[in-house]
């Protein structure tokens, strides 16, 4: 099959045929029918268990998704993304942020260049600088060690790092406090700011492309607030380190380029945290915990190239979402953590999957006349029950959820543990088998609620059920086991943009802001003329203009 004719091929044909046939199926039927489902429709890979037995899905209906992967050569695009090959079309690049976890000592070639020497290098540069700093043997610029590590940085060099020091927090250093500066709101840094020592804290200014107004902004706010305190020039050396593929612009900034981590231009942002944007990961947990987590993710790499696709974790989730979101019409997708330190993995999802997969183009500039990238969401349970899931039980939308949840307590009170286990399991219970029409009219009943109060309040409280899920489980939230995950949702990402025939690793999007932006920079100071735009545009900032003054 050619990517010319996606919805006109007879497997797009037969998946849409058999949805008919799904629509009014039930879950809760399926499993009735079928006492295996559960082990058929799960497996197991790196520490992670995906159930995948609560969803719309049956035998026929996962062939014909795994067809569909056959047929738009998902293998041999796996193995170009692997292999280096240019598959970042719009800009000619590779996309290896595998080679950046990849620890089994192969070679990995970029136009026939080995990049594992480099990416060894830096990993070892880290490795001494982490030792340097959690040891106390970096002093700042007075003399005393560093108690607090502030990333500078915005996107892929803030919402990787931020997102996996909060998921580590068990194995952070009682020694150091992690921060992270992104949002050029002034109260970010302000707030941020206001708490620190500047004797005692390190900056990290993380920018792939060291010219993101966000970050050199905030970058020179730092260096203003410690030159106020400090009244050396050269204090930056000691309290600044910066993280970047262009190592000559930081170096202009003032960092002294023996304190530069450069990483390099066929690694994607929202897929950097790999690299020496993970610096402040580094410095959090310790190297030795670093390389656990490139570990992990490189444990999930092998199973991604290896696994056939029956078996395929990355792939299995992949289809599914597409089952729901191009056959179902599902145009969200909740990402459910229910584990508090998860709470920046819908936001880190959001940065993955939306700005790889939110296109409407296909590689050869075709639009798509199908579906692509779903709007990603979510909160950590239970909190999110508390506010958004009256929505996923009892609206009209169709939204599947991937629940994660740890087994063990570990460092956390056990009876926390088991109530939060009990409200995961519950809802993805309730969302399949909602309430029977039976069982609701017993309950008003023994409430006391009879006759017409009851036919009024029947439709109300009804639970219709057969809303789908995933549950992702693992015994606990170590290193490993959250380098998996994430390399898990970005080899998913990769499947769809794949299947899709879009280019997942651009994202020019972004820029038609970044450009109107810097026209209306200039034209908001007093008195400045306004350029010509529409009347809307003109009208905010004649009033912002006049409100500020
Ligand atoms: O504006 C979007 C974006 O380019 C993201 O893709 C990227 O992660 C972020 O900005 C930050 O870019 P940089 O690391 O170059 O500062």
């Amino acid at each position: 099959m050619t990517m010319a004719n996606l919805t006109d091929s007879t497997v797009w044909q037969q998946l849409a045929a058999h949805q008919q046939e799904l629509a009014t199926r039930t879950m809760t039927a399926m499993f009735a029918e079928d006492a295996t489902r559960f082990d058929r429709f799960s497996l197991q890979a790196c520490g992670l268990f995906l159930d995948y037995s609560k969803n719309r899905l049956d035998e026929r209906g996962l062939s014909l998704l795994l067809e569909l992967a056959r047929r738009t050569g998902l293998e041999a695009g796996r193995d170009a993304m692997f292999a280096g090959e240019e598959i970042n079309c719009t800009e000619k690049r590779a996309v290896l942020h595998t080679a950046l976890r990849n620890v089994s000592g192969n070679p990995v070639r970029v136009n026939g260049h080995d990049v594992m020497p480099e990416v060894r290098d830096v990993l070892a540069r880290m490795g001494v600088f982490c030792n340097a700093v959690r040891s106390g043997e970096w002093r700042g610029h007075t003399g005393k060690a560093i108690r607090s590590v502030v990333n500078i940085g915005i996107g892929g060099s803030d919402l990787g790092p931020v997102m996996v020091t909060r998921a580590l927090q068990a194995y952070q250093s009682p020694e150091l406090s992690s921060y992270f500066i992104s949002n050029i709101d002034g109260a970010h840094s302000k707030d941020i700011l206001a708490t620190l020592d500047p004797e005692t804290t390190l900056f990290v200014v993380a920018s792939k492309t060291f010219t993101t107004q966000e970050t050199l902004t905030n970058a020179r706010t730092a260096r203003r607030w410690l030159l106020a305190a400090l009244k050396d020039q050269s204090a930056v050396a000691s309290h600044f380190v910066a993280v970047s593929s262009k190592p000559e612009l930081a170096a202009e900034f003032g960092i002294d380029p023996q304190n530069v981590f450069g990483f390099w231009d066929w690694v994607g942002g929202r897929y950097s945290l790999w690299s020496a944007v993970g610096l402040p990961i580094a410095l959090a947990v310790g190297m030795d915990n670093f390389t656990a987590l490139l570990q992990g993710a490189h444990d999930m790499d092998e199973h991604f190239r290896t696994a056939p696709l029956e078996e395929n974790m990355p792939v299995l989730m992949a289809l599914l979402g597409i089952w729901y979101r191009n056959f179902f019409g599902a145009n969200s997708y909740a990402i459910l953590p229910y584990s508090q330190r998860l709470d920046r993995l819908p936001a880190f999802l959001q940065q993955l999957d939306m700005e790889s997969n939110g296109k409407s183009v296909q590689r050869d500039g075709r639009p798509c006349d199908y579906a692509t990238g779903p709007i990603i969401w979510g909160e950590p349970g239970t909190n999110g029950q508390h506010a958004f899931y009256q929505l996923l039980h009892q609206s009209q939308e169709l939204i599947p959820c991937d629940f994660l949840v740890a087994a063990r307590a570990d460092d956390l009170d056990p009876e926390h543990h088991n109530i939060l286990l009990a409200n995961v399991i519950a809802q993805s219970e309730a969302l399949m088998t909602g309430k029977s029409d039976e069982q609701l009219r017993a309950e008003l009943q023994s409430a006391g609620i009879e006759g017409a109060e009851q036919e009024r309040l029947f439709a109300h409280k009804s639970f219709p059920g057969n809303r789908p899920s995933n549950t992702l489980v693992y015994a606990s939230l170590t290193p490993g086991v959250l380098g998996s995950l994430i390399a898990l949702y970005e080899h998913k990402v990769f499947c769809q943009g794949h299947i899709w025939n879009i280019n997942s690793f651009d994202q020019w999007g972004v820029e038609l802001g970044k450009q109107l932006a810097s026209l209306i920079l200039p034209e908001l100071a007093p008195g400045a003329p306004v350029g010509c735009h529409d009347g809307s545009t003109q009208g905010l900032l004649a009033l912002v203009k006049s409100l500020s003054k």
